[in-house]
C-alpha cells in the first residue's frame, strides 16, 4: 500500500508526544518514535540513555522491541521526531534492526517546521544482512 505524507501526520504527532518521555541527560538530544503496525496499532518509543554511554538505546529500537514483545510483528511505517531543525535519520544500528525485523517499511521523518519526508528502509540500508544469509550456508566437505 502506498502512503502519502498526509497519512503520516498522526503517526508523527504520536512520535512528538513520545519525545516528551525521552531520558537523555547526557546528550540532551531527545527523540521520539512511533511505529505503525499493518493492523493499525501504534507503538511508541523514546531514547533512553545510560551512565555507561554505550548501553544507550534509540527511540526506534525501543518502539520495535515494545511492539514485538507485545505480539505485533507486521509493520507499515515508523515516524521519528527530535529537536533537530532538519530531518533526523536513523543510526546504523537502528537501520539494521528495523530492516531485519520490520522489512522495507516507510521511515517517516518530521522536522521542526512539521515538514515530512518519507524514505524506504531499503534506501537507508541497501544490500542488508538478514536471516536469508544465515539460512543459505554451504555445507563444505572437511
Ligand atoms: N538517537 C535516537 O534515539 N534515534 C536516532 O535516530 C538518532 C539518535 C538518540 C541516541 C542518543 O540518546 C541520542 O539520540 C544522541 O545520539
Amino acid at each position: 500500500m502506498e502512503f502519502m505524507k498526509k497519512d503520516y501526520q498522526g503517526l508523527a504527532e504520536a512520535a512528538r508526544q513520545a519525545k516528551l518521555l525521552a531520558y537523555a541527560p547526557f546528550s540532551k538530544f531527545r527523540v521520539g518514535a512511533a511505529l505503525l503496525t499493518k493492523d493499525g496499532k501504534i507503538f511508541t518509543g523514546c531514547n533512553i540513555e545510560n551512565s555507561s554511554y554505550g548501553l544507550t538505546i534509540c527511540a526506534e529500537r525501543v518502539a520495535i522491541f515494545k511492539a514485538i514483545s507485545s505480539g505485533s510483528t507486521q509493520f507499515a511505517a515508523i515516524a521519528v521526531v527530535s529537536d533537530d531543525r532538519g530531518y533526523t535519520p536513523p543510526c546504523g544500528a537502528c537501520r539494521q534492526v528495523l530492516s531485519d525485523l520490520a522489512g522495507n517499511i516507510d521511515f517517516v521523518m518530521m522536522d521542526a517546521r512539521k515538514r515530512i519526508k518519507i524514505i524506504k528502509l531499503t534506501s537507508l540500508l541497501p544490500f542488508a544482512f538478514t536471516k536469508k544469509n544465515l539460512f543459505r550456508t554451504l555445507k563444505l566437505k572437511k
